[in-house]
């Protein structure tokens, strides 16, 4: 491994291989999730060949994507993975938030990717993952490079489409963000933007064995973001920045299991140490476009907080 590193003169050469030899289709995973309908669509609005992988090609969420799907599970079968793989060349990887073995459950789709020569994987992996090695991603990335697959790896900062789904009831219920986020920024970033960085790197060259921090381009406090909301919705919106053991303690009322509610609790010490809040200017490089502002995401998902909107049902916090 150590050896392969220090090889420029092979990393180039494998690079130059695995580049400008496009034949197949791009498998999509996590394709009816919020990163992965965005890089299908970018995909598709960029004319490329794409393969929706999804659990269920019944569901309406799958029929509603309007591309091929494949039936695929992250079921730990390579077999299985492999079969999702003939026809392809390229994939876009995700690591769902239910997974935390990746052991089992994602490391025989790399497996497969290597014996099948997929020339390239994109990675949805985690801002800051090269110093947490106790993340999911960490271990994935570790094992993408461990078995020579030629990948990108996409590091994002906090989704804004957090407070769209996640949060989205708090907001439409109580008026309120209620997130132990103390004074902490975050430089959230749009998932639209990230499935705009995932179809540039993924149709043109210069992309393989890179990592890029995907964050906005703008950090923002809970009370920001607040702010913005109470301007684009005409109500006020408040950031109740709660202690983390009410945050905690209403997740364990409102039924969360224990390791998700122990994720939460890391993820909002991480959050409070303003590991999260540096900007950048990452997608502007990638796409040639800049980052989608808080505001502008606001404005667009107006409907999801309004008091009749689909919100939904209060739901726990993020996964990373
Ligand atoms: N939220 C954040 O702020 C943030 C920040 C950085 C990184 N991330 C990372 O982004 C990833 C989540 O991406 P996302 O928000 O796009 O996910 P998401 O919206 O929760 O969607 C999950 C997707 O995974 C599929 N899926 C679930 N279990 C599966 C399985 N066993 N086999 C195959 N597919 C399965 C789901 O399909 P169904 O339709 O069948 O359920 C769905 O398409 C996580 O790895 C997270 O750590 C999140």
């Amino acid at each position: 491994m150590r050896r392969w590193r220090s090889s420029a003169g092979f990393f180039t050469a494998w690079a130059a291989m695995a580049e400008g030899r496009r034949q197949g289709a791009v498998l999509v995973t996590g394709a009816t999730g919020t990163v992965g309908a965005s890089v299908l669509a970018e995909l598709a609005a960029r004319g490329a060949e794409v393969v929706a992988a999804v659990r269920d090609p019944a569901a309406p969420s799958a029929r509603a994507l309007g591309v091929p799907v494949r039936e695929f599970t992250f079921d730990g079968s390579p077999t299985n993975a492999q079969r999702a793989l003939e026809g392809v060349d390229r994939v876009f990887l995700m690591r769902p938030p239910q997974i935390e073995d990746v052991r089992t459950f994602l490391f025989p789709t790399i497996d497969a990717c290597r014996a099948v020569g997929v020339r390239q994987v994109v990675f949805l992996s985690l801002q800051g993952v090269q110093v947490n090695r106790r993340t999911p991603h960490h271990a994935v990335e570790a094992r993408l490079r461990e078995a020579r697959v030629p990948f990108t790896f996409l590091r994002p900062n906090f989704f804004m489409q957090n407070l769209s789904a996640t949060y989205a009831a708090d907001i439409r219920v109580r008026d309120e963000i209620f997130v132990p986020a103390g004074r902490s920024l975050t430089a959230f970033i749009d998932a639209r933007d990230i499935g705009r960085v995932a179809a540039c790197v993924l149709t043109e060259d210069g992309h393989l064995g890179k990592a890029y921090t995907l964050s906005g381009e703008r950090a923002l406090g809970y009370r920001d973001v607040a702010r913005v909301l109470t301007d684009v919705l005409g109500r006020e919106i408040r950031y109740a920045r709660p202690r983390e053991d009410a945050y905690l303690d209403r997740l364990r009322a409102d039924g969360a299991p224990a390791a998700y509610i122990e994720v939460q609790r890391m993820i909002y010490r991480i959050v409070r140490a303003n590991v999260s809040a540096l900007p950048n200017r990452m997608v502007r490089r990638l796409t040639g476009h800049p980052a989608i502002t808080f505001r502008q995401f606001a404005i667009d998902h107006r409907d999801v907080w309004m008091p009749d909107g689909a919100g939904g049902i209060l739901q726990p916090g993020p996964e990373t």
